[in-house]
């Protein structure tokens, strides 16, 4: 096994220390604190000399910050001589910017190039916004997906009558891949952008008719996508018996209100970022800690992460 060191950021350290957990290590120990005039200042309380050293931190919102505190930690781990650094982001923020609509930036390769650029070696991701992230990368990414974890946590509850749902083209593989798990058949929402912010379902191709519905996705951000799914289903008839489940749960401003719904039964999501909620009763939050730990178990070990999710 090769010489390691986990360290966390401040983006989810109870992740972080549910992975140290499950590894048997402690985490590595290091101040994080914040000028006066908002900089960031990273020091390091453990030597990392010729170690491998793995960074835990999901570009979460405030996406910014914790991507600023990301390059400062692996510049302060690269400087202070780390054998390898990889960065291990359960969450990519700016993934959604993979290509350009206008005279826009591709904020997605944007942070992948400063990434490199600070000395990142390696990156784990799960579940990125779309497979091709790790095409802006001219380094090695493995992506682990939550899947697994999530259809293991819901088989148990779902209704015999489940079909999955993608709500919309660009999720049909990720709900191909839950409806062979579970066993259940696929319906594809079409979604035609109003906006910026604003989405409409157009068309559900696939029969809803008296069937209880699982709806699938990467994110749950606003919950805008999600609600605006959910009122399609019902309108097609769907029963009023509708599941959701995304990877990451950002559950940002009116998300909670937009999905507290009689009709809507139960909301997965995983950890990856962290979790704004623990009191509201629909929320199942699966952790990815094992996955994350045995990953990070493998790579110290020269081992191979291909079937782990
Ligand atoms: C869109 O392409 C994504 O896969 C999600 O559907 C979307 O980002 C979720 O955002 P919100 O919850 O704000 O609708």
């Amino acid at each position: 096994m090769n010489e390691f060191a986990l360290f966390t950021g401040t983006a989810n350290p109870a992740l972080a220390g549910a992975v140290a957990q499950r590894l048997g290590i402690t985490l590595g120990t290091v101040q994080i604190e914040r000028f006066p005039d908002g900089e960031v200042h990273v020091q390091l309380l453990k030597s990392v000399r010729h170690k491998q050293v793995f960074i835990l931190q999901p570009t979460a919102p405030p996406v910014d910050t914790h991507l600023i505190e990301l390059l400062a930690f692996v510049d302060a781990c690269r400087r202070a001589d780390a054998a390898e650094i990889i960065a291990v982001l359960p969450y990519y923020g700016y993934g959604r910017s993979d290509r350009r609509n206008g005279r826009e930036p591709i904020a997605a390769s944007m942070v992948a190039t400063c990434l490199q650029a600070v000395g990142v070696d390696h990156l784990l991701l799960v579940d990125p916004h779309t497979p091709q992230i790790e095409g802006f990368f001219d380094l090695p990414v493995d992506s682990l997906s939550a899947t697994g974890l999530l259809c293991e946590a819901m088989r148990p509850h779902l209704p015999d009558s489940t079909v999955v749902v993608a709500p919309d083209a660009g999720r049909v593989k990720m709900a191909t891949d839950y409806a062979r798990r579970l066993g259940r058949p696929v319906i594809v929402l079409h979604k035609e952008r109003v906006s910026g912010t604003e989405t409409h379902v157009t068309h559900v191709v696939g029969d809803v008719q008296d069937r209880s519905c699982l709806l699938v996705d990467d994110m749950i951000s606003t919950g805008g996508t999600m609600a605006e799914s959910v009122q399609a289903l019902l309108e097609a008839k769907a029963r009023p018996d509708i599941w959701v489940a995304a990877t990451h749960g950002l559950l940002l401003g009116e998300a909670r209100r937009k999905l507290s719904r009689k009709e809507v039964r139960e909301i997965y999501v995983t950890d990856t970022a962290a979790v704004p909620y623990r009191d509201w009763p629909a929320l199942q939050i699966v952790s990815v800690a094992p996955l994350i730990a045995s990953a990070i178990e493998r790579f110290v070990t020269d081992g191979s992460l291909h079937d782990l999710s």
